[in-house]
């Protein structure tokens, strides 16, 4: 069989995109698979620890920008200017009733054949959980790396539609919290997405990708 495309090329072609074109959207049908893409993303023992905040209009966007303010000012135009942009954010914490819903969800959707394969797998992501928050002490970080694999399916599933993007960590993420009200929520921001159409001003486009060598990065065993 011929793949019908060639990721290697669409991970080659696509890049950080500095600036937008504001006059150019993302159509929603192109938008909602972003969305599938995120919803669908994997992460350890599924425990999705995470939240989406979508901002496609120009007051959702407004709300977000001033984040980027001081050190990071050279962000604010590209959340202003992009088509839609996603703020992506991880849970405090993985408490009881999220542990529930999950196990309610997978239910719901045919996972388990019976209650012993419910009860075991309940167990091991509950063991999942316990590592990190008791033993190795590292739940938030746990959760946001989870968060990180949904930016990377993000990131090479818009390039592979046609469209720009620019991660960016560079925000005040306690203002931003503030300001959509995460903490109240049991959320924190991680990372912001702006999503649309390069504009003129994009000085990123032209330049050549700049990556280490294969060899250096790869280990044949
Ligand atoms: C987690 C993460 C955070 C980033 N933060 C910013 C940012 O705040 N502003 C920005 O312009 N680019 C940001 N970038 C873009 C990187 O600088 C860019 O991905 C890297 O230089 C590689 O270039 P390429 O994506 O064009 O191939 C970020 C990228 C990642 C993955």
């Amino acid at each position: 069989m011929t793949p019908s495309v060639d990721i290697a090329d669409i991970a080659t072609s696509r890049h950080a995109a500095k600036a937008f074109d504001p006059a150019k959207r993302i159509p929603e049908s192109l938008f909602e698979q972003l969305l599938a893409l995120l919803r669908n993303s994997p992460s350890s023992v599924n425990s999705q620890p995470w939240h989406f905040v979508v901002a496609a209009s120009d007051a959702g966007k407004a709300r977000i920008a001033p984040a980027a303010h001081g050190p990071y000012a050279y962000n604010e135009p590209k959340i202003r200017g992009a088509s839609h942009v996603v703020v992506l954010c991880a849970r405090t914490d993985i408490d009881a009733a999220h542990l529930n819903a999950l196990l309610a969800q997978e239910t719901r959707d045919g996972r388990y054949p019976d209650a012993a394969a419910q009860e075991a797998y309940r167990k091991s992501r509950a063991a999942y959980v316990e590592l990190h928050r008791a033993r190795r002490q590292d739940l938030p970080h746990w959760m946001e790396k989870q968060v990180y694999l949904a930016l990377g399916s993000l990131l090479l599933g818009a390039a592979a539609l046609g469209l720009d993007a620019c991660p960016m960590e560079g925000f005040d993420a306690t203002a931003l919290d503030a300001e959509l009200g995460l903490p109240a929520r049991g959320l924190k921001s991680v990372a912001i997405v702006a999503l649309g159409f390069r504009g003129p001003g994009d000085w990123n486009a032209p330049l050549p990708k700049s990556r280490l060598p294969a060899e250096t990065l790869f280990t044949l065993l």
